[in-house]
């Protein structure tokens, strides 16, 4: 099984950290989950749920006669949800078995943390029913930009980590952009994409899961060569401050269908 970046945070800041992502992604996610007309009865997997919000939100989405089953390599912080229509399961995707095959399934921020990730949405496919959707949702960090600010710097520095960091693990900093044609040789047919270029200021939602993130990989990026302590330290401090602008990297989301 390949290591997970963040399995080795500390529990209580791993959690904030995963509560940063929800408050400034979920607003969008839901509207994009919206699309499917996801609705009472279905049943939906989520992959790597983490803190748990898009699992409950389609919990209630699906009412008492649907299921959501959350698959995750960490369960802790989503154990106490376990109960109808949630189930929650500890375990790896890519060795999971469903009892049930599903309506939808969702993934945010996993599929580029996996280096089987060429398998993953193959694997995927055969938990479906004809005519399910798919909503993947990954990261480009390839995208982040500087904007000429002296600042701008270390971030250039970090930056660069970022992307080494995933390339050294064998893992595509880019991943995002790979999921259309992903999804289309492995038989979906894409039905909605949208790219959005976190482009924010400190102290924003984004920021702060950025300075969050920064200070949990401190020693990963540092073992890239890439960045130095100071570039790191200066990377928190601009995303904490609200003078200073940064594209941060992109989001690229995917609504799928499987043929019926
Ligand atoms: C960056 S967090 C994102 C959490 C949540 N999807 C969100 O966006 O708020 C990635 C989550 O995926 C889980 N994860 C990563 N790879 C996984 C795999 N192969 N199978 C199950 N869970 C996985 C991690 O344990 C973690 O909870």
């Amino acid at each position: 099984m390949s290591e997970y970046i963040f399995d080795s945070h500390k529990e209580d800041k791993e959690l904030k950290r995963l509560k940063l992502i929800e408050a400034a992604f979920d607003a969008d996610s839901i509207q994009f989950l919206e699309k499917t007309g996801v609705k009472n009865g279905w049943h939906c997997l989520e992959i790597g749920p983490g803190a748990g919000s898009i699992l409950t939100w389609l919990g209630d989405r699906v009412g008492e006669r649907g299921l959501v089953v959350g698959i995750d390599k960490n369960t802790k912080y989503v154990d106490d949800l376990n109960g109808a229509p949630l189930q929650i399961i500890e375990g790896n995707f890519s060795d999971a078995h469903f009892e049930t095959s599903f309506d939808l399934l969702h993934c945010r921020y996993v599929l580029i943390h996996n280096a089987e990730d060429q398998d993953m949405i193959p694997k995927i496919k055969p938990v479906l029913k004809p005519g399910a959707y798919i909503v993947l949702e990954e990261p480009d960090f390839t995208s982040a930009q500087l904007l000429n600010d002296p600042l701008d710097i270390s971030q250039g520095r970090v930056n660069t980590a970022i992307c080494r960091m995933f390339t050294d693990m064998g893992l595509n900093p880019g991943y995002g952009l790979t999921l259309p044609q992903k999804l289309e040789a492995a038989g979906f047919e894409i039905t909605d994409v949208v790219s959005k270029i976190h482009f924010a200021s400190g102290n924003s939602p984004v920021a702060k899961v950025m300075a969050e993130s920064t200070e949990a990989l401190h020693d990963k990026y540092i073992t890239t060569g890439e960045a130095g302590d100071v570039d790191l330290k200066e990377y928190i401090a601009n995303a904490k401050d609200e003078k200073y602008w940064s594209v941060y990297y992109s989001t690229i989301s995917v609504i799928a269908k499987l043929p019926s």
